[in-house]
């Protein structure tokens, strides 16, 4: 087994990280439009939870695909999208101007310094960023601090990554992507903890806690611009740590584009799952 000079190990890590944050926002545009249907799924099993939601803040809001479900939901709602990445925040206010005018404010804030005054709110979200926060606890504490009384907080999160490719693609071993994502599970991705006594802390009750499974395709819309784009964005992280025959067989899926290729929109079937906390502030 060779091993990467340290120098070149921390270059591909910094060349990783540069692409991974420049990707993100397209990606997860791609993942709203494609395995989207949880988020109305999960904006309306907060609605049973919680009642006449007139402020909602969204931490770490990204593009905003979780702010626009939101306010589609509560319609009576400002939803406050917090954010900090200048890409991220650039997309948000650009659809300052659509649907949303005047129902989205969007807040350039570190979710790891102090906060802006914000409060009182009725309901926090937190979708797949608060794993990414320094002190998830004092985070939850603060956002507990801003809610009314019976006011919730929602954290959602990934529970699997995107599921692209049939057990056997048709060359090598079969159970290429299950190595894929246990080689990336080894390398911290996707590493999401039971939020549940981590809310408890923080002061709140957790009320609720549901998994949201979406199945999409084959031939729905962008779901291969959506694969082609993950499968990439993971082959970047995966060199030095999936087998070289897996490497090479990742790559040529990624490199036929022919009308019988394994990833042609007509014959994928991409599969996804969140899961999802809520925990209200008695
Ligand atoms: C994986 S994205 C999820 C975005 C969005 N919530 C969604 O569900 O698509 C995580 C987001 O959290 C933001 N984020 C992470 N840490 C943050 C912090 N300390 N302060 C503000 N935003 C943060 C990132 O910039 C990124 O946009």
């Amino acid at each position: 087994m060779s091993h990467a000079h340290p120098a070149h190990a921390a270059h591909a890590a910094h060349v990783h990280a540069a692409h991974a944050a420049a990707d993100l926002p397209a990606l997860l545009d791609l993942d709203a439009e494609v395995l989207g249907a949880y988020l109305p799924a999960v904006t309306a099993w907060t609605a049973e939870h919680v009642a006449d939601v007139r402020t909602v803040v969204d931490l770490g809001a990204g593009t905003g695909v979780g702010a626009r479900a939101l306010a589609e939901q509560f319609p009576e709602a400002t939803v406050l999208a917090l954010e900090r990445a200048p890409a991220m925040l650039a997309r948000l206010e650009a659809i300052l101007a659509g649907a949303l005018a005047g129902r989205l404010e969007v807040v350039d804030a570190d979710l790891d310094a102090a906060w802006p005054a914000l409060g009182p709110v009725d309901l926090v979200w937190a979708a797949s960023s608060l794993h990414e926060v320094t002190d998830p606890a004092r985070v939850l504490a603060q956002a507990r601090d801003l809610l009314h009384p019976g006011g919730a907080v929602v954290v959602v999160e990934m529970d699997s990554l995107p599921w692209f490719l049939p057990d056997d693609v048709g060359a090598g071993r079969p159970g290429l992507e299950a190595r894929c994502h246990a080689a990336l599970a080894a390398a911290g991705w996707n590493a999401v903890p039971d939020w549940a006594p981590v809310l408890t802390g923080a002061g709140l009750e957790v009320v609720a806690r549901r998994q949201f499974p979406v199945q999409v395709g084959p031939g729905a819309a962008h779901a291969e611009e959506y694969a082609r784009a993950t499968l990439q964005h993971q082959r970047r992280a995966l060199d030095g740590v999936l087998a070289a025959a897996d490497l090479a067989a990742l790559d040529d899926l990624l490199a036929d584009h022919g009308p019988d290729a394994v990833l042609a929109g007509e014959r994928l079937t991409v599969h996804g799952s969140r899961v999802a906390w809520l925990a209200r502030r008695p």
